[in-house]
């Protein structure tokens, strides 16, 4: 690796996963690109200048740039990664690119994330659940500071779907709501805002397919890019369903 200023640029190699899954004639296959470095170039960058100088039918995503979209996840050398965030100074001469597993394929480096994450949010019904009528003209409800905060830090989450990827459990049970879909029940569980009770989160979230079928390995914690407090989320939904098991007896 070099430091952003050296007078030589790198000369980088991207071996890049190529599929079209629309096409019969696709075949998945791995192709290399080079590309010397540039001060300061992110992989989106690289990308860019990859379609745009050597093969315009490269797909991947980008829109916002500034990790705050969520959709260029990808792997990066083995690990979910945002591209846009990504320096190509942190990586070695060689990277390897591939899309993120447990989401649909799109082509190439192009994965569908709205798909899952809409499934999710209707399997576990992550929205507000109230009999309240709306009334335009009432006062904001005040909520304590501390209790605010937390749900912030949940909705901090951009989707990206890195930790869906990473996760192991995630990729061999399609069901499981993965690390983004834990914090996001956990987000509604703690909202006064919503009429459930611990009784009805427990059906959600207390089973194998919830924060039970969490083995641990904490993958999703060390790859967030938002660094979502995503530990203190399991522990907060497994005592709120012991809790709520303890006081069903
Ligand atoms: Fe991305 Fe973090 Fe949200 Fe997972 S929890 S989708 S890694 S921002
Ligand atoms: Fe929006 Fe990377 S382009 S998060």
């Amino acid at each position: 690796m070099k430091t952003q200023e050296s007078a030589t640029p790198r000369r980088l190699s991207f071996e890049i996963f190529r599929y079209n899954p629309e096409d019969p004639e696709s075949v998945p296959h791995m192709q290399t690109y080079e590309l010397d470095e540039a001060p300061y170039m992110s992989l989106y960058l690289a990308l860019n200048q990859i379609r745009e100088t050597q093969d315009p039918s490269l797909q991947f995503d980008f829109a916002c740039r500034s990790a705050i979209c969520g959709s260029c996840g990808m792997m990066v050398n083995g690990r979910p990664a945002l591209g846009c965030r990504t320096l190509t100074s942190d990586l070695p001469d060689v990277v390897r690119l591939h899309p993120l597993p447990v989401f649909k394929l799109i082509g190439d480096l192009s994965v569908d994330t709205g798909t899952w994450f809409r499934e999710m949010v209707e399997k576990s019904e992550a929205w507000i659940h109230t009999e309240q009528p709306f009334d335009p003209e009432a006062t904001e409800a005040r909520m304590d500071d501390d209790l605010a905060q937390a749900i912030y830090e949940g909705e901090r989450c951009i989707e990206c779907g890195c930790c869906v990827a990473s996760c192991g459990v995630a990729n061999v049970n399609k069901d499981f709501f993965g690390p983004a879909g834990l914090n996001r029940i956990a987000r509604f569980m703690m909202d006064p805002r919503d009429a459930r009770n611990d009784s009805d989160w427990f059906e959600v979230v207390a089973n194998a397919d919830g924060v039970f079928g969490c083995i641990g390995m904490m993958a999703c914690h060390d790859v967030c890019p938002k660094e979502l407090p995503l530990l203190e989320v399991y522990a907060y939904l497994r005592r709120k369903s012991l809790a709520a098991a303890f006081a069903k007896r």
